[in-house]
């Protein structure tokens, strides 16, 4: 069983397999998807009762734009028909939502729905709940070399800007990097998630597709992680 005393402060997720676990059943892609809606409602509950105080998924990249827009537009659905549904549920469990991303390239419907989701949410203290959204880690650190140009061009900084000062331009800022990133449906790559923030995180992979990812899976996840050295550099 996991230890209570070493949860990971901040996981970050992967969510990928939907499309795969519905063609394999001879499904239309989008039943994945609606079914990874579900796997979402019970992680999210999962993290919170466990005590991680962060939980970062990513639900959309910069590069899922290149999909066939049906297929977009149905995920485009999802967030409405989640946070319509979750909401209370989230109230109760006094967690705060959040969004990674660039609101700009999202239908307004989704950018509202983030919105209420935040707004509704904004003084609860318990677990963060980032949406990675038209999220791209190489979008996210040039928007913040490029914010930080202006802020030199205005004066705000003065000298070199070290690690702590870049940061705080990322949309993680006041963030601690994740200790424990998950990735399913068996891809072991990062796909332009989290680039400067998963420098020192333990990764972790699995097989199962997202839908199918359940609590189990999450605390055999947890468990690893507990059981590894992270030595940061040090010996
Ligand atoms: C993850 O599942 C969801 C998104 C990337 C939006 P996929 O849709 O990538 O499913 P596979 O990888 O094609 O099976
Ligand atoms: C990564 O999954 C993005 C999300 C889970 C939202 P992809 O399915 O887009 O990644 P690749 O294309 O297999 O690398
Ligand atoms: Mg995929």
């Amino acid at each position: 069983m996991v230890l209570k005393d070493n949860i990971p402060y901040h996981v970050a997720i992967i969510m990928d397999g939907n499309g795969r676990w519905a063609v394999e059943k001879g499904l239309p892609r989008k039943e994945g998807h609606r079914h990874g809606v579900e796997t979402v409602r019970s992680v999210v509950r999962n993290s919170s009762e466990l005590g991680i105080k962060a939980l970062t998924l990513f639900a959309f990249s910069t590069e899922n734009w290149r999909r066939p827009v049906g297929e977009i537009n149905y995920l485009m659905g999802l967030p409405e028909i989640y946070f319509k549904s979750e909401l209370p549920e989230l109230m109760r469990n006094n967690v705060k939502v959040n969004l990674l991303g660039s609101k700009e390239k999202l239908p307004r419907k989704v950018q509202k729905t983030i919105d209420e989701g935040r707004e509704a949410t904004k003084n609860n203290t318990g677990m963060i709940l980032n949406f990675a959204l038209n999220y791209g880690a190489r979008t996210e650190i040039i928007r913040a070399v490029n914010r930080l140009i202006v802020d030199a061009k205005e004066g705000k900084i003065s000298g070199a800007v070290n690690e702590a000062a870049f940061e705080k331009y990322l949309y993680t800022a006041s963030l601690p990097d994740p200790d424990l990133l998950i990735r399913t449906s068996g891809e072991l790559r990062i796909s332009n998630f989290l680039l400067w923030q998963l420098a020192y995180s333990e990764l972790w992979f699995t097989d199962v597709y997202w839908p199918d990812f359940s609590k189990r899976h999450l605390l055999n996840a947890v468990y690893d992680y507990q059981q590894r050295k992270r030595r940061f550099g040090k010996v």
